[in-house]
Order: C-alpha cells, then sequence, then structure tokens
C-alpha cells in the first residue's frame, strides 16, 4: 500500500508502529531507530542509579533517625566526627559514576551529531503552524515519508520564531531556529505496517497553534519510498482543471488550517468563513464589498476595472505570496509567504476552493453529495 497526500489526516494514536529496536517500558515509548538503544541505555542506567542512591540515601536517613534518637535532655548524640574512608569513599565513587555517564553520554552525542556520508537529505520547514517536507525531487508533504534502512538527514528551518522538531519513537530532537539552519539524522530500519506511524511532536512553544504542530513519520521500504516521492512530486499535475478545487483544494488548505477557519470563527488570521456580513473569503472580494483592510480601507474599492487588481484571484494571489502587503483589519502581518512552496496551480487549487466554500464541511473537507460525478471520484478522495 503506498500512502499517498492525497489521503485524509486522522487522529489516531499509533503506538509500537513498526518492529521495535528497543521495548516500551514504563518511562519510554518503543525505540524505533538505529540510535534508539543507544539513548535508552543511558537513561535506563542514569535512571537505576537515581532509584539505588534514593533508596540508599533515603533508608540511611531514617537508620539513623532511630538509631541517634534523642531519649532525654541529658543524653547528647556524640558522633564519631571524621572518618577517612567514608569520605575518600562518597568523593571517588560518584567521581567515576559521573565520568562513566559523560563518556557514554558524549559517545552517544557524537553518534547523533554524525551524518553519514550517504543519508538522503529532506528539508524541513517550521512555521507557525505546520511542517512543510521537502524531498530531493520537489515533491512536498505535510506528513514525512522515509525510507526504511537508509540514514535520513534532516536539514531544517524556521519561517517565523522558534521551534522544536521531535520524533519521539526515534529518540532525535533539534531546535529549528529562524535566520539559521539545523539538522539531524536518523535512521528507522522497520517499516512502518499499514496506517501506523510514529509521532512528530513540536517541543517549543511557539503560539497558540504550539499543540496543532503534531505531525506523522511513515517508514516505508525502499522501492515503495521511491515510487512514493516520484508520484508524490507529480500529484498536484495529475489533478484535473475542473477538479482543482476539491482534489487539491483541501490537501493545500491543511497548511492554512491552523490559521484561517471556515467557519467564521476567529482565528489567527481571517476565516475564510462569513464574519462581518460581508461573505466568505471569495464573496467579500466582491465590488462593494465594505470588508475592512488596511485600517479602514473598502475591500471592495481596490478590486475592479482600473482598479489596484482588475480581479479578485489577482488580489488573492498575492495575499497568498506576500501576505504583508495588505493586512485584514484588525490582524496583524504574521503569515509566513508561500512563495516558492506554492505552485501557481496550486494557488489555482486554493482560489477554486474558495469560490465553492458552500460544498465544504467546517473542518476542509468536501461534501460528499458535491464531489462531480460521485460514483468513480469518491474512490480517488479516500
Ligand atoms: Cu512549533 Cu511549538
Amino acid at each position: 500500500m503506498i500512502p499517498t497526500l492525497l489521503s485524509q489526516a486522522t487522529n489516531d494514536p499509533a503506538l509500537g508502529a513498526g518492529l521495535p529496536v528497543t521495548p516500551k517500558t514504563f518511562w519510554l515509548p518503543e525505540g524505533a531507530s538505529t540510535i534508539a538503544p543507544e539513548i535508552d541505555w543511558i537513561f535506563n542506567f542514569i535512571n537505576y542509579i537515581n532509584y539505588f542512591f534514593f533508596v540508599l540515601v533515603i533508608g540511611i536517613m531514617f537508620v539513623f533517625m532511630w538509631k541517634y534518637r534523642q531519649r532525654g535532655r541529658e543524653v547528647y548524640a556524640r558522633g564519631p566526627n571524621h572518618h577517612t574512608m567514608l569520605e575518600l569513599g562518597w568523593t571517588i565513587i560518584p567521581t567515576i559514576i559521573v565520568v562513566f555517564i559523560f563518556f557514554i553520554g558524549f559517545k552517544g552525542f557524537i553518534i547523533a551529531k554524525t551524518v553519514p556520508d550517504n543519508a538522503y537529505q529532506i528539508d524541513v520547514t517550521a512555521a507557525k503552524w505546520y511542517w512543510k517536507f521537502k524531498y530531493p525531487n520537489g515533491a512536498i508533504s505535510d506528513d514525512l515519508y522515509v525510507p526504511a534502512g537508509r540514514p535520513v538527514k534532516l536539514v531544517m528551518r524556521s519561517e517565523d520564531v522558534l521551534h522544536s522538531f521531535y520524533i519521539r519513537d526515534f529518540r532525535v530532537k533539534q531546535d529549528v531556529v529562524p535566520g539559521r539552519y539545523t539538522s539531524l539524522w536518523f535512521q528507522a530500519d522497520n517499516p512502518t505496517e499499514g496506517e501506523d506511524f510514529h509521532h512528530i511532536f513540536c517541543t517549543e512553544f511557539c503560539g497558540t497553534g504550539h499543540s496543532e504542530m503534531n505531525r506523522k513519520v511513515f517508514v516505508l521500504p525502499e522501492t515503495e519510498f521511491d515510487n512514493w516521492v516520484v508520484e508524490q512530486g507529480r500529484w498536484l499535475d495529475k489533478v484535473s482543471d475542473e477538479d482543482l478545487w476539491w482534489k487539491a483544494g483541501p490537501q493545500l488548505y491543511r497548511a492554512c488550517a491552523s490559521c484561517h477557519t471556515l467557519d467564521g470563527s476567529v482565528g489567527t488570521g481571517p476565516s475564510w468563513g462569513n464574519y462581518d456580513g460581508n461573505g466568505n473569503v471569495w464573496e467579500r472580494t466582491k465590488a462593494g464589498s465594505t470588508h475592512k483592510i488596511d485600517g479602514g480601507k473598502n475591500l471592495g474599492d481596490i478590486i475592479g476595472p482600473g482598479k489596484e487588481y482588475e480581479t479578485p484571484e489577482g488580489y488573492l494571489r498575492e495575499s497568498i505570496l506576500n501576505p504583508g502587503k495588505h493586512l485584514v483589519d484588525p490582524y496583524g502581518n504574521v503569515m509566513p509567504t508561500f512563495k516558492g512552496q506554492l505552485s501557481d496551480r496550486g494557488i489555482q487549487a486554493l482560489i477554486d476552493m474558495m469560490k465553492n466554500l458552500d460544498k465544504f464541511n467546517k473542518d476542509g473537507t468536501v461534501k460528499p453529495d458535491a464531489i462531480p460525478n460521485a460514483g468513480g471520484a469518491a474512490g480517488a478522495a479516500k
């Protein structure tokens, strides 16, 4: 089975995707990358040392409390005040343990930081509030797909604020910093089965949509991955012009969804739905629209023959590629540009979706009865 971008997002939690490399424990989920044994070992080692010393220290404390308790005013506890062997012991033994932990930790750190030469590179962009993955052939995806049994290097950048990329099951985490590239690598040998996946989390609080930056990792057998990446590079071209609005639109809208609702409710950006009486995002570009932009201007006044934008499409296109040019009142300039990420065809798909907004559910999925010639097409929508 080849999962494609046309598959719908689901929220089902998958545990134990693929075969585990290290077992699930009380503290750790199953490990699924080649570095997992290294990380888990040092984690468990430090953990057991903590248990040991916790019991030892607290135990001795209770023994002494009992043994040296004061039985009356006239009794003074007068214990030994110096013991050379004891003092040497509790200095030297912890020093050895700590130095040992340093070397084990340093070894793991070096492994985690040394990217194998043959690593497959995927470019990652973090933005409020989504991840975007770009493959060497130009294919783009919202969830991460990686080949099994091959080192994968992620080169990451941020569009706006500090994010942090974390794949729990792979035991890898790296800050994604605006104005700088960071990277991490991993190798997952066991493909995920069917619908199973590993979680991606953002682990740096980055604003109101922080908790929505959850995505999935699918590990595909190498040939299946190669096919997927080729297919994915072409997916938008393969959608026919008439089907763009409902096949491609909703897929692309997923990058918009964390800021732009469809039901008129308040988001980080203006809703695509009707919230000020001027209709939805497409309807409010009509002549005479009093939808307010740029501090009190009417949107209807800048669109039309001889005006700043000849067509509503021109205004919408500009708003996607150059979001800071016009700001809907009272929203600030917070949207990242989609220049270089959305082709003209992709923009067309989004505008076509806006024109047909009444045929979509509030979550961005197309209403089944609105799908043209439902019989054959419904299958492709899955
Ligand atoms: Cu991105 Cu939290």
